[in-house]
């Protein structure tokens, strides 16, 4: 899709130098209603100039900008005349590149720190004098760069903040981004539509409206395929074609028999004949033929390739069906680009098995990623916009080979029952008491573990279950999330109760590292 509506126009930039909250950065700058790209710190001063930005923002980094070879930028970027606004590493090398001094510290700063601003500061107009804010660096600003002034500092550090208000330049030592720094949305808030000027122009329901028309442009009479996968982003995608070309789409949804209890026929329900919309779609049965391929495999690799081709294969064939496409949907979202490396500086962590995203088998001309230059949670926002089920729109992430990832061991229709009916019951029970929104994902998986129990007098050889719940910002780490013990309780005892197969549930309170989100 085209960037050059007059939405991208109102751009902040995010200069990324490999930090960990680089995409929170430019998440938060979207929250106050500017729209806000990542691009490396490698990427050339000419290609920044001719984005046009309204501001820029340096992030933090893992290094220290006065050793050799540290990721640098040149003094040019602080002489457009656009604002700067320097966080953390960023602001050390704003100083370290416009003639301050950044040292070791004496003291380590980390964590919740109480920072003292002058409020005179458009940075910090409407701040309390006295603020906590987010703290993590081993380096400190020992001497502000010449014609800028000191405007917050904390009992550890005299630089905490630095301007040249003229100049529209700014320094931040510690993360206004990361929600412990508690008014750190309104000094973004500041800089971007204060400093910046930025009118807000970046809500989600013009995007949608907007969007639309651009896709009716360029498809005009073509002919659209998408694979729909009943995640949140292919369904987001599907429906905002739907909306745009009607019939013109087809979507096809393979169901490999490895979705969540009821999924493929939610899916059916809104995008089906029966559904509000006026789109061709086709259900594939293909359950069999994967439980066939999968019988007897039990190495999870193997299975997540296993799914991935006979997915292909599926939708291969129903590609023939359909024959030549103009175009093909695909799901793709801002995380993705950044992480695949065409956008930030974060290294390729994972590569994962998209059953959304997609095969070149398919005779097409051009792909249309309508999500592309979205976070997860602007998609959730644009799903609302479009009126999908919320059901829907606030789906669990989930992985592409399905359960068939979640069942520890061989895969067989009997195990996809047990998980399925036992995550429902977890997940019915983790949103009646009220954990389903503030956890950030959780769900049930099979160990392939069997032992012994009793139940009514009877011996039992069963299966035990797992129950997983984390809550993590990036899904690179995360933490096992605190469940109460009685809603815990009273999964388990259900889980017992009411799916036959099972005689005991554990919790897995592993943190990822050293574990995986997933249980496989
Ligand atoms: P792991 O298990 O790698 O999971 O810690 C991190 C996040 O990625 C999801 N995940 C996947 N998502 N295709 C996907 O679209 C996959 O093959 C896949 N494997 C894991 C996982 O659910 C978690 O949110």
């Amino acid at each position: 899709m085209s960037t050059e509506n007059n939405f991208f126009q109102e751009k902040v930039i995010v200069i990324d130098f490999g930090g960990q909250y680089n995409q929170l950065v430019a998440r938060r700058v979207r929250e106050c209603n500017v729209y806000c790209e990542i691009y490396s710190y490698r990427t050339d001063i000419e290609q920044i100039k001719a984005m046009n930005p309204k501001g820029i923002i340096l992030t933090g980094g893992p290094n220290s900008c006065y050793e050799p070879g540290a990721p640098t930028y040149t003094k040019e970027l602080f002489e457009l005349g656009i604002p700067v606004l320097g966080l953390c590493y960023g602001a050390q090398l704003m100083m370290h590149v416009l003639g301050g001094k950044v040292e070791k510290a004496p003291v380590r700063e980390y964590g919740k720190t109480e920072v003292f601003v002058d409020t005179t500061s458009p940075l910090f107009a409407d701040v309390a004098p006295t603020t906590i804010c987010w703290m993590s660096h081993f380096d400190y600003i020992s001497q502000i760069a010449p014609g800028f002034s000191i405007v917050a500092h904390t009992a550890d550090c005299p630089v905490a903040a630095a301007e040249n208000r003229e100049k529209k330049l700014f320094a931040i030592q510690f993360h206004p981004e990361v929600l412990h720094t508690q008014e750190g949305t309104k000094m973004l808030h500041n800089f971007v539509r204060g400093v910046c000027g930025c009118a807000g122009n970046w809500r989600m329901d013009s995007f949608v409206e907007n969007s639309i028309r651009e896709i009716r442009e360029k498809v005009g009479n073509g002919k659209v395929l998408c694979a729909l996968s009943g995640g949140v982003d292919s369904s987001v995608a599907a429906v905002m074609l739907a909306k745009a070309i009607g019939d013109q789409l087809t979507c096809v949804f393979v169901d490999h028999g490895l979705l969540r209890k009821n999924e493929g026929d939610e899916v059916e329900e809104v995008f089906g004949p029966n559904g509000p919309y006026e789109l061709n779609f086709i259900r594939v049965n293909a359950q069999q033929r994967f439980y066939e391929k999968l019988a007897g495999v039990e190495e999870p690799e193997k299975k997540r390739k296993i799914i991935g081709e006979e997915f292909i294969r599926v939708f291969e064939e129903e590609a023939k069906k359909i024959g030549a496409v103009d175009f093909l949907v695909q799901g793709t979202i801002y995380p993705d680009v950044v992480e695949s490396g065409l956008g930030g500086e974060s290294a390729v962590i994972k590569s994962h098995h998209n059953v959304g995203g997609l095969p070149d088998c398919v005779d097409f001309k051009e792909i249309i990623e309508p999500l592309r230059n979205l976070f997860k949670d602007e998609v959730r926002k644009a799903g609302l916009e479009l009126g999908i089920p919320e059901k829907l729109v606030f789906r669990q992430p989930f992985p592409g080979p399905g359960l068939g990832i979640r069942i520890i061991g061989e895969v067989t229709a009997d195990k996809v029952r047990i998980v399925q009916d036992a995550d429902a019951i977890y997940r019915e029970e983790i949103a009646k008491a009220g954990y389903d929104r503030s956890v950030g994902q959780y769900f049930a998986a099979l160990t392939n573990m069997r032992s012994v129990g009793v139940m009514g007098d009877e011996r039992t050889y069963d299966y035990a279950v797992a129950l997983r719940a984390v809550n993590t910002i990036d899904f690179m780490t995360a933490e096992a999330a605190e469940i109460p013990f009685a809603v815990l309780q009273t999964v388990t005892s259900r889980i017992i109760n009411e799916v036959r197969g099972v005689n005991r549930v554990f919790y897995d309170l592993t943190s990822k590292p050293p574990g995986t989100i997933e249980f496989e």
